[in-house]
This record gives C-alpha cells, structure tokens and sequence, in this order.
C-alpha cells in the first residue's frame, strides 16, 4: 500500500511582526490534527520556522486530498482566531480565502505532498524555510541530485548513475517543462539559474521514475494581487538506497547561497540553516532560515524528528551566512540588496516610482551643456 507525506503551511500570524509563530498557534494547530489521527492520519508533526507553521502529515489518502486539505485548513483557521484574539501581527495572512473549497492550493497555504511505497527503511528529510521564496530551493535541489562534488553517491550508487529528471515551473507564465540529467544538465541550469521566474517542483529518479523530492511553490504574492508576503517555502526530499544520501541532502546548504526574501521581500540574502530552536528571524526580519527535519517512516507513522541542521558541523555555515548578511546589509537600499522591481512583494514601491513619472523629461539631444535650475526647482 502507499503512503502519503503532506506538508501544508501557512503564516497565520507572527510575535511580534513577522518573527514567530508562538506556542499558543502551534497549539491550536495540534488540537485539531490530533483529533484527525486513526480517521483522517497515521501521524503527524507541528512545528514552526519564524512566523510560518508547518504542518507534516502521512496518510493513505494521496496527494491533492479534499478530506486532508480541510484538515489543515481547519487546522490554520482555528489558529487564526487564536491570532485574532491576540492581535498578532499580520493574523490571517495567508489564509486569502473565507471559505475552503476542496483544496488549499490558490486559497493561501503552501502545500508540498508525495506519495510512494514505503521501503523497508524509509528516510525523508521535510525542510522549512522563512523568509524567501520557493526558487530557493533551486540550487541546493541542482547540488542534491545533479553535483558529483555535493553527492558522490551520483558516482558510486549504480541506481542513480542515470541521473535524475526535475519538474521546473515557469511562474510567469504558468507552464512547466521535464529536464534530465546529466543529459540536459547545462540547459536545466540555463533555466533555474533564473530565480525570477522558475522554480524546480518535482525531482524524480531517472531510471524508474520514482519521486525524489516536491516543493510547495504557491507564488502567494501573485495569487492575491497585491502583497500578502511572500511563500515562504517547504520541502519533502527522500533519502539513502536510490536517494542521496541524509548528508549529501544537507550538504547542499554548508555554504550558503543567497535567496530573495528577507526585510518586506524585498532583498537578496543568505539562506541560513538552524536547527529548530533557531528558527526566529529578526534581524533586519532575516536572514533566511531553513530547518531540516528527519523523520523514519515506519508504516506513515513520523519517527523522529531530528533536528538535523542542530549539528554544530554547520555552526560555520551560518557564520559565514552571518557575514554574508552583514555584506549585503552594507548595500542598503541599493540593488543588488535589493531586489529588482519584478521581484519585491510590496507593491507599493511601483506607487512610489508612479509618483516620479510626471517629473521624467526627454534627454536633449545635445546634453553637455550645464542645464540651469528655475526657481521652481526644473531643468530649463
Ligand atoms: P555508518 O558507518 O555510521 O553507518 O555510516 C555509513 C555511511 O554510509 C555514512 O555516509
Ligand atoms: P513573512 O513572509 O515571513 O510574513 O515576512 C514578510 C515581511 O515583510 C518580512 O519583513
Ligand atoms: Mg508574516
Ligand atoms: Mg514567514
Ligand atoms: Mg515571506
């Protein structure tokens, strides 16, 4: 029989600002999914990073399930009247819908679920983020499953010397295209090397097909219109015996890369891993965490956590992440620390630039000369 891993989430309201998703969220969360177990789930696991809850839950369901789906959207909706009542910073904000309507996908939360036959041991490592978007994932995935230096295993496992495939989503123009490598390697990287428009979904062995990894990839910030923040994203990536291995999955966040998201979602900044204690993002809101829980299924019941980026192993990591926010920061408000305009998630900033528009003038054909300024302040 398969199983089903899901992992749905959502920001439903943060202490203070936008740092934490407090106990008394997390709680609320966990008193409805309990009450689902044995009907609805096998198990389940809460846990937050920064002002995002996590909601890990296996079942037999498969994915894109109704009764699953309003589950976890029940689940976050009662958390929101505990927000409200608290008057927690942006409460609700990702829940854009009043109603549920069969799926979570569109209505806010960000989803990322595979469905697979057990093996006789089977690791997964679900990974949480704060702070960025799902494109975040596109490199460390590319290290994953495609880099002989980040995963030698590509190299020595024979069932994945035929490389792997990767689902990549055109958000823009909401298409998407399946690439393998090592075939296709330098065409796949000419497409998730730009963070701006696509971002991997799916990654699956290349021999037999079998799913690898699925990320939730809900551009919030376009589903709504306007700003409502940005996806902060999550993940499911299988492990060991056809999989890379638990390390090779993590080795790929030892040396931080940079990531849009941080301050308002407007800037570029380093992804830092943290273990689950260090899951509070406040300075300048940020950097970017990302937590890596691994769990042992055992017929969908959840072993673990472990709490994997708690290792001191990656206590370098994050202080070189540190220094790279602390380089970044130096940049202010200028690119590139800040992102480009197509990327920033408060759509005030094109307020701000329409404002100006009036005052732009043409450039006159010969412009040496010094321009004298009127007592109105224009160029004469
Ligand atoms: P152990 O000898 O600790 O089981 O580790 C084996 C291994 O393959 C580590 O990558
Ligand atoms: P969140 O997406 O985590 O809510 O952050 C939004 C923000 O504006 C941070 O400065
Ligand atoms: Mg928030
Ligand atoms: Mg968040
Ligand atoms: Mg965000």
């Amino acid at each position: 029989e398969k199983v089903t891993v899901s992992v749905i989430k959502a920001d439903v309201g943060g202490l203070c600002g936008h740092t934490l998703a407090p106990i008394e969220l997390l709680d609320a969360v966990e008193y409805v999914v309990e009450n689902a177990v044995d009907e609805t789930l096998i198990d389940y696991y809460v846990t937050n990073c920064g002002d995002d809850i996590d909601i890990v839950m296996t079942h037999n369901k498969g994915v894109d399930n109704d009764e699953v789906h309003k589950l976890a959207w029940d689940a976050l909706t009662d958390a929101t009247e505990v927000a409200k009542e608290l008057k927690l910073y942006g409460a609700g904000q990702d829940l854009l819908s009043d109603s549920f309507s069969g799926n979570v996908k569109g209505l806010g939360p960000g989803c990322a679920e595979m469905e697979f036959v057990e093996r006789r041991s089977e690791p997964l490592v679900v990974f949480c983020c704060d702070k960025t978007d799902p494109a975040a994932f596109n490199l460390p995935f590319y290290k994953m499953f495609s880099s002989p230096f980040n995963t030698p295993g590509l190299v020595f496992d024979p069932s994945m010397t035929e490389g792997f495939k990767y689902e990549v989503m055109d958000i823009i123009d909401h298409k998407r295209v399946l690439m393998s490598t090592p075939v296709e390697t330098y065409s796949l990287l000419a497409l998730i090397g730009n963070l701006e428009r696509y971002a991997i979904k799916r990654v699956y062995r290349g021999y037999d097909n079998e799913i690898a990894a699925v990320a939730s990839s809900e551009k919030l910030n376009m589903m709504a219109g306007e700003y409502v923040g940005k996806d902060d994203p999550v993940a499911i990536v299988r492990a060991q015996s056809g999989f890379p291995a638990v390390g090779e999955l993590l080795e790929a966040f030892a040396n931080p890369h940079l990531v849009s998201g941080w301050m308002r979602g407007c800037h570029w900044g380093p992804m830092m891993p943290v273990g689950e204690e260090d899951a509070m993002p406040s300075r300048f809101d940020g950097p970017a965490r990302i937590m890596a829980l691994g769990f042992q299924l055992s017929k969908g019941r959840l072993v673990g956590p472990n709490d994997l980026f708690a290792d001191k192993a990656f206590d370098k990591a994050r202080d070189k992440a540190l220094d790279m926010a602390d380089m970044m920061r130096s940049m202010g408000p200028f690119q590139p620390h800040r992102l480009p305009e197509s990327m920033m998630e408060y759509t005030s900033v094109p307020k701000v630039l329409k404002a100006l528009e009036s005052r732009f003038e043409e450039i006159p054909e010969n412009n040496c000369k010094l321009d004298k300024v009127t007592d109105r302040g224009d160029l004469e």
